[in-house]
């Protein structure tokens, strides 16, 4: 696992960006796993830059994101569906067709995660998964001590990601108490996976994903046994790692 520390959020967006530009570059018909949240943001924002400025080619790139709210449908304000096109495939020349996201309101929620699986093997699997890390250690929105062999389906949130993501909505009864999201087992088959952490919050998830012994009771502690991880963080997200000037960049 190689963990990069650049000294700011910014930074550690531009260098998450260009590696998924490098990769797209590569690759035209890459398939990319997508996260929403506010680190990937500034990521978001320089790929825009990228096709806008430097032909960047999204026209044969594939997307699959991790996870969206059960019972907000695609035109909510709130879904992570309206984020994605708000903040990126907007912005880009994506084919909307090869644009993947979870359906917070399918009627058959257990078919529907089968068919987001099949869709993903379909498409050749996950080149590249971008993810975040909750404060308590979640990735996408497995939540602590969800099964590492767990795939795409339902779960309830942790009542501290309802607090986390209360900021979003008008109050905290507001915030959805369930999500459809990737499984861990669903993440550790990308074939290559790049965890995003920013801020002094996410210090101790981080601390504990990275080098504490693997444990359910910490999600991200799952990347440790995969064999393509890259960790981009930012000085404040790396505070609490004790490795952590070996690796430190500007
Ligand atoms: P954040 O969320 O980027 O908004 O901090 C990350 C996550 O909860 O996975």
């Amino acid at each position: 696992m190689e963990i990069i520390i650049k000294v700011n959020a910014e930074a550690a967006g531009l260098l998450a960006a260009g590696l998924i530009a490098e990769k797209i570059r590569t690759n035209p018909k890459t398939v990319l796993g997508l996260a929403t949240g506010g680190t990937p943001l500034p990521v978001y924002e320089e790929l825009v830059r990228l096709y806008r400025q430097e032909n960047l080619d999204f026209s044969s790139v594939t997307t699959f994101n991790l996870d969206e709210y059960v019972g907000l449908g695609g035109e909510d304000a709130n879904s992570y569906c309206r984020f994605m096109w708000e903040n990126l495939f907007n912005h880009i020349n994506i084919a909307p067709e090869r644009v993947h996201i979870p359906n917070g309101l399918a009627e058959d929620m257990e078919a529907h995660c089968l068919e987001y699986e099949d869709r993903i093997q379909q498409a050749g699997g996950i080149d590249l998964q971008l993810l975040g890390i909750g404060a308590n250690g979640h990735i996408g929105f497995n939540e602590p001590n969800s099964s590492f062999a767990s795939r795409t389906r339902v779960v309830n949130l942790a009542p501290e990601t309802v607090k986390a993501n209360r900021r979003f909505f008008p109050a905290e009864e507001d915030v959805p108490r369930r999500a459809v999201t990737m499984g861990i087992g669903t993440i550790l088959e990308s074939r290559s996976c790049l965890l995003l952490a920013a801020g002094e919050n996410k210090a101790e998830a981080l601390a504990a994903a990275l080098e504490a012994p693997v444990s359910s009771s910490v999600p991200a502690s799952a990347l440790q046994s995969h064999p393509r991880t890259t960790v981009i963080c930012d000085r404040a997200a790396a505070a609490k790692l004790r490795n952590r000037l070996k690796n430190e960049s500007a």
